[in-house]
């Protein structure tokens, strides 16, 4: 038996009954997270709005929503989940980046919160709704910020956002279409642990904010670092949430009116909450090194080999076995290393590693790569395990295929 337990369940037990590679959640974690967010913002009318993106099953986005999450979506798809997981309209932001135009009309049908970051979109946008619609505007304030270039969005060479030197261009546009802008935007990237990056878009911000009379919300995307392994930096919200509150309600005072501080966490929320079980397929070791090969890989966890991101690896089913230096590789035919010269218990072939921090940009990056099929899910609710998704099957690689008769 491991003693590897979440919510008091076994993590090897789960995997016998389950069959890896698995995907777990603790709900309570989730919740926490979310708690914690809710709480270091309290000082101003702060609204959760979950990315999404980062893990997009409909139990998790049930969740959220029971727990007073609202929701920040970047496709119709995303929309349709999450109205599907009971979400308001109202409660959903839609900030779409590069997608054609009958996209955002879709949203507008839906009643979404639209959020728009592209001159000619605007431009669309004026010319078909005037004033009738609100949309929201997404800044790109030239900051670089975030934990490695691929996942920093709000630095000149970004293609995300309206460049914050093209506001004559923004306030023409509103003025000819007669635009009500409801909400600024701004997302400076993930993993940053810096509240300064923070306070500079909030003078940002608030320095745009002031010539858009009709402004409901100020949105700082996201962001918030968690810890991957022992002794990372991660961005401290209780500090943020004292010192931006702090000037969001002055802010708020000399614009005349109390602004809802949006904020759109995926990282934070799900990230520490995840858990991917894998079974060890063979123990390899060369003239140089020992390679665990695991029944997983990059088609199921991508962010080792996309962003070199560290997740800890534990071998839970030999928990007391003496330390040795492993290789964890997946079983994809190109390189897929999820880590490299790391510590674990002594690996025998069978025995279940878990990969951590798996929760967020784990399944929802997962692909079929290599024809292999994608894991089951299940969400730790209560001491109980629920299967939230079913492991794919032979049948699911077939599906739309039009086998031609040759
Ligand atoms: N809002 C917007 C507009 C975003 O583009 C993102 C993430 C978020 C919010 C949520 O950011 P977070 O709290 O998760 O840092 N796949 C990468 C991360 C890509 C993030 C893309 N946008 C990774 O696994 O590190």
């Amino acid at each position: 038996m491991g003693n590897f337990r979440i919510q008091d369940v076994d993590l090897v037990a789960l995997a016998k009954e389950y069959g890896t590679p698995l995907y777990v959640y603790d709900a309570e974690k989730i919740v926490h997270q979310l708690r914690t967010l809710k709480t270091a913002f309290s000082g101003s009318e702060v609204k959760i709005k979950y990315a999404a993106k980062a893990l997009t099953n409909l139990s998790i986005l049930k969740l959220l929503r029971a727990y007073g999450s609202d929701v920040d979506v970047v496709s119709i798809e995303e929309a349709q989940l999450a109205l599907r997981a009971g979400f308001k309209p109202a409660q959903i932001m839609f900030t779409p980046s590069g997608v054609d135009f009958d996209e955002i009309v879709e949203g507008v049908k839906l009643h979404l919160t639209v959020n728009l970051d592209n001159l000619s979109v605007l431009e669309k946008f004026g010319q078909k709704y005037q004033g009738t619609y609100p949309c929201s505007i997404r800044l790109n304030p030239h900051i670089m910020a975030g934990g490695n270039y691929k996942i920093s969005t709000g630095h000149s060479n970004s293609k995300f956002g309206i460049s914050i030197f093209q506001l004559p261009d923004i306030h023409d546009l509103v003025k000819r279409h007669n635009l009500r802008i409801n909400g600024l935007h701004i997302h400076t990237g993930s993993d940053i642990t810096e509240s300064e990056v923070f306070l500079k878009m909030a003078d940002i911000l608030f320095g745009v904010a002031r010539d858009f009379p009709h402004l409901r919300f100020l949105d700082f995307g996201s962001g918030f670092k968690v810890a991957y392994k022992d002794g990372d930096m991660v961005t401290n919200v209780y500090d943020l949430g004292l010192k931006l509150s702090k000037v969001f309600n002055e802010f708020c005072q000399s614009y005349g009116r109390k602004l809802e501080l949006h904020f759109e966490p995926g990282k934070f929320i799900v990230s520490e909450a995840g858990t991917l079980l894998v079974k060890v397929n063979v123990v390899k070791s060369t003239p140089s090194l020992t390679f665990v090969g695991v029944n997983s890989g990059l088609n199921h966890l991508l962010r080792p080999m996309m962003y070199d991101a560290w997740h800890d690896i534990v071998n839970i089913s030999n928990p007391t076995g003496s330390l040795k230096l492993y290789t964890i590789v997946g079983y994809i035919c190109e390189t897929d290393t999820f880590g490299s010269d790391r510590k674990l218990h002594e690996v025998r072939e069978g025995d279940i590693l878990a990969i951590k921090n798996a929760g967020a940009y784990g399944y929802s990056m997962s692909s079929n790569y290599n024809s292999r099929l994608r894991p089951a899910e299940v969400l730790l609710m209560n001491g109980q395990p629920k299967l939230i998704r079913e492991r794919e099957k032979f049948e699911d690689l077939l599906k739309n295929q039009i086998e031609l008769e040759i």
